[in-house]
C-alpha cells in the first residue's frame, strides 16, 4: 500500500511539471514562428520600399526607425495601415494595401508587424 502511493506521486509529479510548461514553450514556438513568417513577408514585400534597415529606401517612406515614426502607434493603427494602406496628399508615394501583396493574410499581416516591431525596435 505504501509503495503504491509512493509510486504514484513520483509519477505525478514530472506531469504536473510538464502541464505547466508545455503551454510556455508552445505560446514561444508560435512567436518564434511568427517572427519567421513576418521576416519572410517583410523580405518579399516590403523590402523594395521600406529597405533592409526599415529607414526608407524611397522618397516618401515613413522611417520605422524614428522615435516618432509609426512605430509609435498602436498595433490596431498599424494593423490597418497595413491591410488598407495609407495615401497622404501631395506625397511622393503611398503605401500600397497589403504592401501591394492582396493574398497577405490576417495572420501575416499580424506577423509582419511583430516582425517589424522587433527588427526595428518599436
Ligand atoms: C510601394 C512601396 C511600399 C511597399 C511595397 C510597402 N510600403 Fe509601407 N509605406 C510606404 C509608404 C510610401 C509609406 C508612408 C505612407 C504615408 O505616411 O503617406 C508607408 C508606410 C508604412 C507604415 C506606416 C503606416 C502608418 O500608419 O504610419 C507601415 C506600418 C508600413 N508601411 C508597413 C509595410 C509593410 C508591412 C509592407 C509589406 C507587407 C509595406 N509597408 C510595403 C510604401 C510601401
Amino acid at each position: 500500500m505504501f509503495s503504491f502511493s509512493c509510486s504514484r506521486a513520483i509519477s505525478v509529479a514530472p506531469a504536473l511539471l510538464l502541464s505547466l510548461l508545455l503551454p510556455v514553450a508552445a505560446v514561444a514556438d508560435d512567436a518564434e514562428r511568427a517572427l519567421k513568417v513576418g521576416e519572410s513577408i517583410y523580405s518579399q514585400t516590403c523590402i523594395a520600399c521600406h529597405g533592409a534597415n526599415g529607414k526608407g529606401a524611397l522618397p516618401g517612406v515613413s522611417d520605422f526607425k524614428a522615435a516618432d515614426g509609426p512605430l509609435a502607434k498602436t498595433d490596431d493603427e498599424l494593423a490597418t495601415s497595413i491591410r488598407d494602406g495609407v495615401v497622404t496628399p501631395g506625397a511622393a508615394l503611398s503605401m500600397p494595401a497589403k504592401g501591394g501583396n492582396p493574398a497577405l493574410s490576417e495572420e501575416e499581416i499580424q506577423a509582419v508587424l511583430a516582425y517589424l516591431r522587433k527588427a526595428f525596435g518599436r
